[in-house]
């Protein structure tokens, strides 16, 4: 059966190939962007299967414009992609409170935002899946990425939780984790740079800057090929909680998980110990 889809951040990059491919594979779509026309250049003019509408994510009342407008045109909304974000870089101390505040309105509040305002009418049909746009750091803390980091674990908290209180309703939250993949996202017009330099970290900022230059452009990641696995997994009567994409994500993964596990075994019997003594 075909599907209403409803995606943030559908200008460019992946959710522009997500828009893209769930129209391809028969769906109906709203995109969303801050630009409109933005969306229409990318994905074309409206037609009997494409909204195109406004959406700032970090804005509650135009999220729940916009749902209702999809929930106008196309009746329900089945398939809810929060994939609008960017990355702030910079060590902790050379980012602003402002920064904070930024990265965390986009990639944390904007999510919620928009969850907010689509939950309604999922809950009402008893079905649907909603899938937040995550990373390999939201699973993984890296240098000079810890605003980022933050809000991509706090994006896997947040769903980790939802799918628990959603899936009496029928809705399945599903945390995508791309590694790196070849969108604007390593861009001037997309990353943001925390502005203060401090002398300690200025061997370590510029070896950061020219790795990330070096990396925008070779990214190993097709996010048209993202974007199609995102359709095969809204079609899964099971899908995953958690879906790392690419082979470095995988890795990454499988990296995480060795790391808890020989970090929980060091510790258990003194972690274990820290309980009342049986009975007790
Ligand atoms: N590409 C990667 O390597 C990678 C890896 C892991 C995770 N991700 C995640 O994947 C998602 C998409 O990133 P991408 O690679 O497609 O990056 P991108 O090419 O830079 O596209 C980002 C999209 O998000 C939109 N956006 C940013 N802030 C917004 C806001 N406040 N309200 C509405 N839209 C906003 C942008 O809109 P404008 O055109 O208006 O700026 C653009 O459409 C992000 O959540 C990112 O963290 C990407």
């Amino acid at each position: 059966m075909s599907k209403t889809w409803f995606i943030t951040g559908a200008t460019r990059g992946l959710g522009a190939d997500i828009a893209a491919a769930a129209l391809r594979a028969g769906d109906r779509v709203v995109a969303t962007g801050r630009q409109r026309a933005a969306v229409s250049d990318r994905l074309g003019p409206d037609s009997d299967r494409l909204l195109s509408l406004s959406l700032e994510v970090g804005d509650l009342e135009q999220a729940q414009a916009a749902v209702a407008a999809a929930v106008e045109r196309f009746g329900a909304i089945d398939v809810l992609v929060n994939n609008a974000g960017y990355g702030h870089i910079g060590f902790f101390e050379e980012s602003s409170p402002a920064d904070i505040e930024a990265q965390f309105a986009t990639n944390v509040f904007g999510l919620f935002n928009v969850t907010r305002a689509a939950l309604p009418a999922m809950r009402a049909a008893r079905r649907g899946h909603v899938f937040n746009l995550s990373s390999t750091a939201g699973i993984r803390g890296i240098a000079a990425g810890s605003l980022y980091c933050a809000t991509k674990f706090a994006v896997e908290g947040f769903s980790e939780s939802l799918a628990q209180e959603l899936a009496p309703f029928g809705i399945h939250v599903t945390l995508i984790e791309p590694g790196p993949f070849r969108t604007d996202f390593l861009t001037p017009e997309s990353l943001r740079f925390a502005a203060a330099e401090l002398t300690d970290y200025d061997v370590r900022r510029a070896e950061m800057r020219a790795s990330f230059e070096q990396r925008n452009g070779k990214q190993a990641g097709d996010p048209v090929r993202l974007a199609e696995a995102l359709v095969t997994l809204s079609r899964e009567a099971a899908p995953p909680m958690r879906f790392a994409a690419g082979a470095m994500a995988v890795s990454a993964m499988d990296a995480k998980v060795a790391s808890l596990k020989t970090e929980l075994d060091r510790w258990r019997e003194l972690g274990i110990g820290t309980d009342f003594p049986a009975g007790a």
